[in-house]
């Protein structure tokens, strides 16, 4: 059997929530058990699992029930270690639907997370700015998002509630960039489908909804996630002006280089926030 025919029989007929049972029963049998926060690295941010002490690595082709990426930058292996010396468990690379993937195969790991033990989770994505203050290096800490994915994670029944994003954590991480002099600020982040960056018109569109930055994951998992009880935290790391904003032809290797420079404040940042967070969960 090819990749490709892997890829269909993944998911797509094993239940959902068996799957989502399988793989943490996984993970858990490698000791990712009973750790309060989960961090989930974006595009070309895998450089912040590097800081963690007491580091051990579980490869994503260890575990049977994973949806892995094939997109360049996205490491596909969970780290287990401390940051700042509090136990936690990085996701690096995640899976998006414009790989072909199901809403649920792109949270599948999400939701294992929540039958691990973990009670706060933070994502991070590579994002295209919009506003104007959203230049190349600065952070969108996310308040709400729109969702143009045209598909959703929750279950039925299941229900949305308004807004997935804690503002408390919110609240942390602009206070510590303020502390730190990192650019970052609070604003709403457009979900597309992708995998195509968008066109200039369809930017206009997204700043007229009133989006502050764009890009392609983090909606589906943060959704998910709160479903499944967890506080939610999202920070995009801005690696480009969005289309038609500035006159550079954005390409995946200019964003990896721009993500690869904010990994480092990145660390920065999120050492000083996750003890307090430690903290309150
Ligand atoms: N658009 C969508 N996704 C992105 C962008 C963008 O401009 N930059 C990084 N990810």
């Amino acid at each position: 059997m090819g990749p490709v025919a892997i890829q269909r029989s993944e998911g797509r007929r094993s239940d959902p929530v068996q799957a989502v049972a399988a793989l943490a029963d996984e993970l858990a049998a490698r000791g990712a058990a009973g750790r309060a926060l989960a961090i989930v690295l974006g595009s070309g941010l895998g450089a912040v699992s590097e800081r963690l002490t007491e580091r051990r690595v579980i490869s994503g082709s260890e575990l049977e029930h994973l949806p892995r990426s094939r997109v360049h930058g996205h490491a596909g292996e969970i780290v287990l270690g401390e940051l700042a010396g509090v136990p936690v468990l990085v996701q690096s690379g995640r899976v998006h639907l414009y790989e072909g993937r199901d809403p649920f195969e792109v949270t599948r790991l999400t939701r294992a997370f929540a039958r691990l033990g973990v009670r706060t989770l933070l994502l991070t994505n590579a994002a295209g700015g919009i506003a104007p203050t959203m230049e190349p290096g600065t952070f969108l800490c996310l308040s709400d998002h729109l969702n143009l994915q045209g598909q959703s994670p929750l279950f039925r029944g299941e229900g949305a509630r308004s807004c997935p994003y804690d503002a408390e954590l919110g609240a942390d991480l602009e206070r510590a960039a303020r502390e730190l002099r990192i650019p970052l600020e609070r604003g709403i982040y457009a979900g597309m489908l992708g995998p195509a960056y968008e066109t200039p018109a369809e930017i206009r569109l997204l700043a007229s909804l009133g989006a502050h930055a764009v890009g392609m994951s983090t909606v589906a998992e943060a959704s998910a996630a709160r479903a499944a009880g967890l506080r939610v935290a999202a920070l995009s790391c801005i690696a480009n002006r969005a289309a038609g904003l500035s006159a550079e032809v954005l390409s995946h290797e200019d964003v990896l280089s721009v993500m690869r420079r904010s990994a480092e404040k990145l660390t920065r940042l999120l050492e000083r926030v996750v003890p307090g967070w430690a903290r309150a969960s």
